[in-house]
């Protein structure tokens, strides 16, 4: 990552061009909802998963986005973002049918994966690829970009972040984050959920958090996974590019706007993990009045 970040522009150039959240990001979302799951969550996906670990979540936090990059895996490309086709920073909005795609989105992947894991007749090996979609997907739809289609999610708009060139997508799948945390290895990633947990258990996000949760359905994951990808997009029009391309291209992001961007990559991690804990936690125990007790 760190590596990345320092390359040249022409060396970046030759690389995958779209990830998601980086690792540290999707790693985060998946310890806070791991720090929430209910414990018979916990001992169904340690299961499925076949890793006994406190990291059985966040272990397979990226799985995805390497399988993406493998040949078998090329059709998941797409499923990692819907691709808004609206006109930011003058109108930002989501529409299934304007922006879903033929080959589908994260919207029509969660429903996807999510009905495979409920699915018992499906073999366990099929079972555990849902869970390890779904995990990564939840983290996926809660970045910004990943719920826009300007300039490929933000992947061709050059910027710099202090002396690395890099592009605006990288920047908010990565380099927020790595500011933010100060590293990028699994104890990063755990520690940033340790105080994300904190904040929602205690500090600044108790207030919000049940409402992060409001509309929630698992019989209709379209609807509850358009209501997160319509919040992630609202923020392209307000902090992403609050004054279109021409207030990001070629600007260094390292300084005011990283702070502006700060809260929200916060909060957008925060709920990530704190709605997986709780999708899980469906798909696990059936239980529709589940405890949202802090
Ligand atoms: C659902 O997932 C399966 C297995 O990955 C895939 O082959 C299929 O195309 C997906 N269907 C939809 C509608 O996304």
């Amino acid at each position: 990552m760190k590596l990345l970040s320092l390359a040249p522009a022409f060396l970046l150039a030759a690389l995958p061009s779209v990830h998601s959240w980086g690792g540290l990001g999707h790693e985060t979302v998946a310890y806070v909802a791991a720090n929430f799951v209910h414990s018979d969550t916990k001992a169904y996906f340690q299961n499925l998963l076949g890793d006994n670990s406190d990291d059985y979540l966040a272990a397979v936090a990226t799985w995805a986005d390497s399988f993406r990059y493998s040949h078998e895996g090329r059709f998941s490309a797409p499923l990692h973002f819907i691709d808004a086709e609206d006109d930011p920073p003058n109108s930002c909005s989501v529409k299934f049918d304007r922006d879903c795609g033929d080959s589908g989105c994260v919207v029509s992947a969660i429903k996807n994966y999510t009905s495979q894991l409920l699915d018992p007749s499906l073999d366990k090996d099929s079972r555990n690829t849902a869970a390890k979609f779904i995990i990564q997907f939840v983290g996926d739809i809660h970045q910004p970009l990943h719920a826009e289609n300007v300039d490929r999610g933000g992947n061709s708009i050059h910027v710099l972040f202090g002396r690395a060139h890099t592009n605006l997508h990288h920047v908010w799948d990565t380099s927020i984050p790595e500011k933010i945390v100060g590293g990028y290895a699994l104890a990063d990633a755990k520690k940033w959920a340790a105080s994300l947990t904190t904040e929602i258990q205690s500090g600044s996000y108790r207030s919000v958090a049940r409402q992060w949760l409001a509309g929630m359905d698992l019989n209709d994951p379209v609807s509850t996974t358009l209501t997160w990808a319509t919040e992630s997009n609202a923020i392209v029009c307000s902090t992403v590019m609050p004054d279109g391309i021409e207030g990001v291209e070629n600007q260094d992001l390292s300084g005011d706007y990283y702070d502006a961007a700060v809260p929200v990559v916060e909060q957008q991690v925060a709920r990530g993990g704190y709605r997986l804990a709780h999708w899980l936690d469906l798909v696990a125990t059936g239980a529709t009045g589940f405890n949202t007790e802090l």
